[in-house]
């Protein structure tokens, strides 16, 4: 240490030495005040691994395999394994690409429909072994594994239960068994696997064919118990009912998984909305493709910014996690193209939320709960604990948050609304006026909830955000006005 720092450090110390004095003072004099407790919880409720999952918020899907190289979405069963070359395959691209669009978890297909494996099964010689990649000694999911932890981004699998290659598929003993071990050997092999993909596609001629699903999830959550398990049905996630990468207006994580199951046709609705009075937290996710297709096709490009960030204010905005699908090409690359949309549409949300108007104004409130639950903690970096809860017992009365600024210095065209979904999703109707007009009549919060005006923007003195229906007393756990520079409302006004 430098002398002449001394006396500031001497200074230092002294103010902290005095300061704590101070602390044990106070605190001898008036001896430690309990705080009122948190209200009770409104069942169901996340499990720790869901409330992890929605925070991710974006998450990524790679469609990369036969199809890859074939050109097609769905392949045969029939190709041959020498069309697998990607001479260029590196999966620590993959992981910068996630780390710098700020992606925390990427799910790569480990088998498609066609049934070729990118990792070496040893049920089956229909994988990379018998590629010319890497001689036939290459991993892909290792390699994808390896990239991943090395940027700290964890990693989801699919294993598709359509297998167009296996002779034992339709034989549903033999079938099943073989599904079963080709998971456990991929359970075993990579450790720390987040979320596991399940869908239902069946072969249009064996429709008879019967994948044994709970057989399957069992030996899931017994092999990684911190694994969600995405299906139609759950047990963790949904799916969110369609490939649009677009969720109910309404969106309830709670649904009755009773009514529910995996390929049913009658189920989509139902998956879009979610269910206020369901006994099961089955939060939604929205898969859409970044391009046209799944896998990578060279006469595809990715869709417009604007298309991502409708994309984003419809599924991350409306409740759900957002996973987009980036293919890899047929060098094992992805595309620059689809690289570099990545990163507009992370500077666009990093540029939209990072300034909250509401921070600096002053906020008032229809009640306040006595204890740690003041207007302040909707301000806070802290999305799920730290929240304001109105006085009373119920949801009936009218509760309300005003943002105030008396210069009518608002001017923004986002409203963001969250929920403290750690103690149940509870807002069923909600109302936002902006100086007395109304302007949105909205329905569930949950997590997040994005409201973009239909204006391009308004200067505002007053927000009011009137919570009309709650099953309970309404829990908020952060609210913004933000300003989308990108968006450009059809409709005008003076
Ligand atoms: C499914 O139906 C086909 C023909 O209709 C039959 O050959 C096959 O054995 C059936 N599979 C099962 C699992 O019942
Ligand atoms: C779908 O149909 C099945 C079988 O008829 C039924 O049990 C289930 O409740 C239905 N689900 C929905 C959401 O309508
Ligand atoms: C879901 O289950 C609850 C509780 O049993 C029930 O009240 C509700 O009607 C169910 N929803 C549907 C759509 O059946
Ligand atoms: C795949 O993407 C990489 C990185 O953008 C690019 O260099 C390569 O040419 C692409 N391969 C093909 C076949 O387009």
């Amino acid at each position: 240490m430098p002398r002449n720092r001394t006396p500031l450090c001497y200074s230092f110390l002294l103010t902290l030495l005095l300061f704590k004095l101070c602390i044990i003072c106070s605190s001898s004099s008036s001896p430690h005040k309990p705080t009122s407790t948190p209200p009770l919880p409104i069942l169901p409720l996340p499990t720790y691994s869901q409330l992890k999952w929605q925070q991710r918020e974006i998450i990524m899907f790679l469609h990369f395999g036969v199809n890859t190289f074939t050109d097609r979405e769905w392949g045969t069963g029939q190709e041959n394994p020498a069309v697998f070359n990607p001479s260029g395959l590196n999966t620590k691209q993959w992981a910068n690409v996630a780390a710098d669009a700020g992606i925390s978890l990427m799910i790569l297909t480990a088998k498609h429909h066609d049934g070729f494996c990118l990792w070496p099964s040893k049920y089956t010689d229909h994988s990379v072994i018998s590629s010319p990649w890497k001689a036939g000694k290459g991993d892909v999911v290792q390699e994808f594994v390896d990239a991943a932890t090395q940027q700290r981004i964890d990693v989801g699998i699919y294993l598709s239960p359509w297998d167009r290659h296996e002779p034992r598929y339709g034989h549903d003993v033999a079938y099943n068994e073989y599904y079963l071990a080709q998971l456990q050997e991929l359970l075993n092999k990579y450790k720390n696997v987040r979320e596991i993909w399940f869908d239902g596609a069946k072969d249009p001629k064996s429709q008879n064919a019967s994948y044994y699903f709970s057989d399957w999830f069992s030996m899931v959550k017994e092999l990684q118990s911190s694994i969600n398990i995405f299906s139609d049905a759950g047990p963790d996630v949904r799916w969110v009912g369609d490939e649009t990468g677009t969720a109910g207006y309404t969106c309830w994580s709670t649904i009755n998984r009773t009514s529910l199951s995996i390929g049913a046709p009658n189920i989509s609705q139902y998956l879009s909305t979610g269910d206020p009075r369901g006994t099961d937290w089955l939060p939604a996710e929205c898969d859409v493709s970044i391009r046209q297709g799944w896998f990578w096709h060279k006469s595809e490009s990715p869709k417009r910014l604007s298309e991502l960030l409708d994309i984003y204010y419809n599924s991350v905005g409306r409740n759900c996690v957002l996973l987009l699908n980036v293919p890899p090409n047929t060098t094992g690359l992805v595309s620059d193209d689809d690289a570099h949309r990545l990163k507009e549409l992370r500077s666009a949300i990093n540029t939209i939320f990072s300034k909250n108007l509401a921070e600096d104004v002053y906020i008032k409130v229809s009640s306040q709960r006595s204890g740690e639950f003041g207007p302040e903690k909707m301000l806070d970096e802290d999305h799920l604990w730290s929240y304001w809860a109105p006085s009373g017992d119920d949801g009936e009365e009218d509760h309300w948050v005003e943002i105030w600024s008396n210069d009518g210095g608002l001017r923004f065209n986002v409203i963001r609304v969250q929920e403290a979904i750690g103690l149940g999703q509870r807002i069923q109707r909600h109302e936002i006026y902006v100086d007395g007009k109304l302007m949105i009549k909205g329905t569930t919060v949950g997590y997040k909830r994005l409201h973009r005006l239909d204006v391009d923007v308004v200067h505002a003195r007053v927000v009011r955000i009137r919570i009309t229906k709650a099953r309970g007393l309404p829990l908020i756990s952060s609210i913004g006005l933000h300003f989308d520079p990108y968006w450009h409302s059809k409709i005008t006004v003076n």
